[in-house]
């Protein structure tokens, strides 16, 4: 289609569209227009563009300039001056049609549109965009409550999952102290049942050796009164005085009544340790000696305490001047036994390493050191040289069923169930520090008075 074609076209059209020059000439118009400004069609023609509207030629020339030089439609705006001397706005969307050349200038071609209706235009499409923002607006809300639901679901599931693990590990926790407290009751009956059945049988033998000796030592001396009255006794008493060697005989019977004396003074003492470890009758709170507690720990342990991989263990023992202590006693002997029986297990590891590597010497020690704080706590402190303890293991060390021992060998209770009988049970503290393959301490702080 030609520019004059379109023109035509134009003409029949019910938009109000001017063809105009890039110079401001009014080439053509169609009826819409002339309707638009109150003229008729052929009083527009040979006038400028400038001589229909408000705006001065310099805007004119440059908005029609801004549409020559473009390939899109350039929006802009025009007053129109009608011919009952009222103005009317519009808005005009001009496209060229004919570029400029050497031969003829740009064609430009407006279409006029009343901002009334370019207004109602906008006022539909604001509308619709309000409809549009408050649409997303209610979906980002909804998104947020969304969101917000399952922050809270999360929460609550977290915290759910919380308690169930709190409750879990208090359980396991229970579970480990009713192990560990079934453990000790049956070994601490079986020791006061053995120390029971010793104590009576000893005791008739300890109050029998004094007669027993004193009758010995009559008998001794009535003979000795018969070979001082009958020097000269029968062949047969002298042979007889011979055969039994009666002055070693004599002598020896005086040593070994003193051994078997020795002797039963030990299982006394050993008969006591073990009712002193068991503790059964004493349940309660009880001011006592921690040392005799220390004391009959090792003993019960000395068939572990023996030489190990044949390297003997030294125990040292540094006691300080301790007031006596008020605590459950047969728990703390629990915690010692624990703690020893910890040590022992550490030696004998250090001892396996030792020999594999044929290392010349190993003195395996456990060092037990007592003392006063102040005139309120006291610290018992066992040390070991065996394999030690890395940082990895060191974090779990409380933990129940925290072991690093074979199957059958450790159950993993001891030192957790340490740390509650230390500290919930007599408010005390517990810690351990070591050095890898040199030493190992745990040192238990406990208050001299139990505070309830
Ligand atoms: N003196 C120590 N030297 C090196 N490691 C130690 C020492 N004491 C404790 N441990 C480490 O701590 C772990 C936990 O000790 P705990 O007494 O609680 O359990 P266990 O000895 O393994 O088993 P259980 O005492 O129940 O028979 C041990 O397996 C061991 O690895
Ligand atoms: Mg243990």
């Amino acid at each position: 289609m030609t520019p004059e074609q379109f023109l035509e076209f134009a003409r029949i059209l019910p938009e109000p569209l001017l063809l105009v020059s890039s110079e401001g000439h009014l080439l053509t118009t169609n009826q819409a227009v002339a309707d638009m400004l109150g003229l008729r069609r052929q009083e527009l023609q040979g006038k400028m563009l400038f001589d229909l509207v408000t705006e001065s030629s310099h805007e004119i020339l440059k908005y029609l300039q801004a549409c020559s030089s473009s390939r899109k439609m350039v929006l802009g705006c025009l007053t129109l001056r009608k011919n009952d001397q009222q103005t009317l706005i519009c808005r005009s969307q001009g496209a060229v049609i004919q570029p400029w050349s050497t031969e003829s200038s740009a064609l430009i071609l407006l279409r006029l549109e009343k901002r009334v209706i370019a207004n109602n235009n906008f006022v539909l499409l604001n509308k619709k965009i309000d409809e549009l923002a408050k649409e997303v607006q209610k979906r980002k809300q909804a998104e947020e409550a969304l969101w917000k639901a399952n922050q809270d679901l999360e929460i609550r599931v977290e915290k759910r999952t919380t308690a169930l693990q709190e409750t879990l590990n208090e359980l396991q926790l229970t579970q480990s102290q009713l192990i560990q407290a079934e453990k000790m009751s049956s070994l601490g009956q079986m020791v006061a049942g053995v120390a029971h059945e010793i104590n009576n049988p000893v005791n008739f033998i300890y109050a029998n050796l004094h007669h027993a000796g004193k009758y010995a030592e009559d008998l001794v001396k009535l003979i000795q009164l018969y070979q001082h009255t009958y020097p000269s006794s029968s062949l047969e008493i002298q042979e007889r005085i011979e055969v039994i060697d009666l002055d070693f005989l004599i002598q020896d019977l005086t040593k070994i009544f003193q051994s078997m004396r020795i002797g039963t003074e030990r299982i006394q003492e050993v008969v006591k340790s073990l009712r002193n470890f068991s503790r059964l009758d004493e349940a309660a709170v009880k001011s006592v000696n921690i040392h005799e507690g220390i004391d009959s720990t090792l003993m019960i342990l000395e068939h572990r305490l023996k030489a190990i991989h044949e390297y003997p263990i030294t125990i040292i023992k540094k006691y300080g001047q301790l007031p006596n202590v008020t605590c459950y006693p047969c728990q703390l002997n629990q915690v010692f036994m624990n703690i020893i029986a910890n040590a022992i297990d550490a030696l004998e590891e250090s001892a396996i390493i030792i020999k594999k590597q044929k290392l010349p010497t190993y003195n395996p020690q456990i060092q037990i050191h007592t003392k006063v704080l102040d005139d309120q706590w006291v610290t018992i402190t066992i040390t070991d040289n065996g394999v030690g303890i890395n940082e990895q293991v060191k974090s779990k060390l409380f933990d129940p069923f925290f072991t690093t021992k074979a199957v059958g060998k450790g159950t993993g209770l001891g030192l957790s169930v340490s740390y509650q009988i230390i500290v919930e049970k007599h408010a005390g503290e517990i810690s351990c520090s070591s050095t890898p393959e040199k030493c190992t301490e745990f040192v238990i702080k406990i208050p001299v008075n139990q505070v309830y």
